[in-house]
């Protein structure tokens, strides 16, 4: 349609729709249908059902606090480290489904409790609001008031006791379930972030291979990663305690080593240091055999493994942990007790 052709029809629009409206007072599609008459439930003229009703949102109710000590129960006594197998999920933490499960249904079956009884038992007379000024009238108000409490009075919370002392119960359960997790924040670390898995006699045991380590096994140049005998990747803690045990080795000539402490800790110009950076606890991994330097691939800290661990380049702020070691009688590498401080971030020395 052209331009021209809209403005004509725009134009003839008024009469046509005079020819509507003569007509609508008939059939007006928008005309208001009014309120349906109203149809009483079951639980309105029953007054059984309307016990029913309410024994079924108590119910609900009384299934979310046991939901809830379930919850606080399993926390208490399932290990963190159990598994089990939920089809079709596969292995997956028996603690972490433990706790979801009991938490949804303590939750759900309280939306489901206050959803059945606003359905059944509360008034479910259709009002009609007609629109009014914002600012209400005095009259208004106490109307309100009114309404407020008939519809109090007709939502069964004074009468119905059993459903509304059950919502009261199941919703001061459900916040405890938040505040048990708070134990999650403890207990605090005390000394174990000060303590290794290395002690006096311990093996060095080649990280890739789990064998231990013999001096002939580091060669000149290059990056050898050790832990200490007895650890395994089957352990539980394994994670918590390689993050601070981790170990790197290299052979430097004993002529070139400058510092006298990392000699006098060193074998035949083998030096162990800790392989977590002293800036946030990146593990280093790069190591450049010409100048003995290692780098850290996180923010490039750079240390000096031919000066005790120096720090000459980077945010890190404290030298490399030196780890004591020497041959023992069967000719392998072992360590002389702990490293003298914590490993990884130097913020232990303004703590
Ligand atoms: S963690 Fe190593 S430089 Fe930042």
């Amino acid at each position: 349609m052209s331009s021209h052709e809209i403005s004509e029809a725009e134009e003839k629009l008024p009469e046509a729709r005079g020819a509507e409206s003569a007509v609508r007072p008939v059939d007006d599609p928008f005309a208001d249908p009014g309120l349906p008459p109203h149809e009483h439930r079951k639980q309105d003229i029953d007054e059984r059902a309307a016990k029913r009703s309410e024994r079924t949102v108590a119910l609900l109710f009384t299934v979310s606090m046991v939901a809830t000590i379930a919850f606080i129960a399993a926390y208490v006594a399932i290990p963190v480290d159990r598994y089990i197998y939920v089809f079709p999920i596969g292995h997956i933490s028996a603690l972490n489904f433990a706790l979801g499960v009991t938490l949804g249904i303590a939750l759900f079956t309280i939306g489901a409790g206050a959803v059945h009884w606003a359905r059944t038992l509360m008034s479910d007379e259709e009002i009609a609001d007609e629109r009014h000024p914002i600012e209400a009238s005095p009259e208004v108000k106490s109307k309100v008031l009114e309404e407020f409490h008939t519809g109090a009075k007709e939502s069964g919370f004074g009468r119905r006791k059993l459903a509304r002392n059950t919502l009261f119960g199941a919703l001061a359960l459900v916040p405890l379930s938040g505040i048990v997790l708070l134990r999650d924040l403890g207990p605090l670390p005390g000394t174990k972030l000060r303590h290794t898995k290395w002690a006096r006699g311990k093996r060095l045991m080649n990280y890739n291979t789990m064998q231990p380590l013999r001096p002939e096994d580091i060669s000149v140049g290059s990056l050898t990663f050790a832990m200490p005998e007895g650890m395994s990747e089957d352990q539980h803690d394994f994670q918590t305690e390689i993050a601070k045990a981790a170990l790197m080795l290299v052979r430097l000539q004993p002529e070139n080593i400058k510092d006298k402490r990392e000699l006098d800790w060193s074998h035949e110009g083998i030096v162990a240091f800790s392989k977590i950076c002293t800036h946030v606890g990146c593990p280093i991994n790069l190591y450049e055999q010409q100048t003995h330097h290692v780098l850290c691939p996180c923010h490039q800290s750079t240390f000096d493994l031919s000066d005790g661990g120096r720090v000459i380049f980077g945010p890190a702020g404290h030298a490399l942990p030196q780890l004591r070691i020497r041959a023992n009688d069967q000719g392998y590498l072992e360590a002389m007790g702990d490293f003298p401080e914590p490993v990884g971030p130097a913020y232990w020395e303004r703590g």
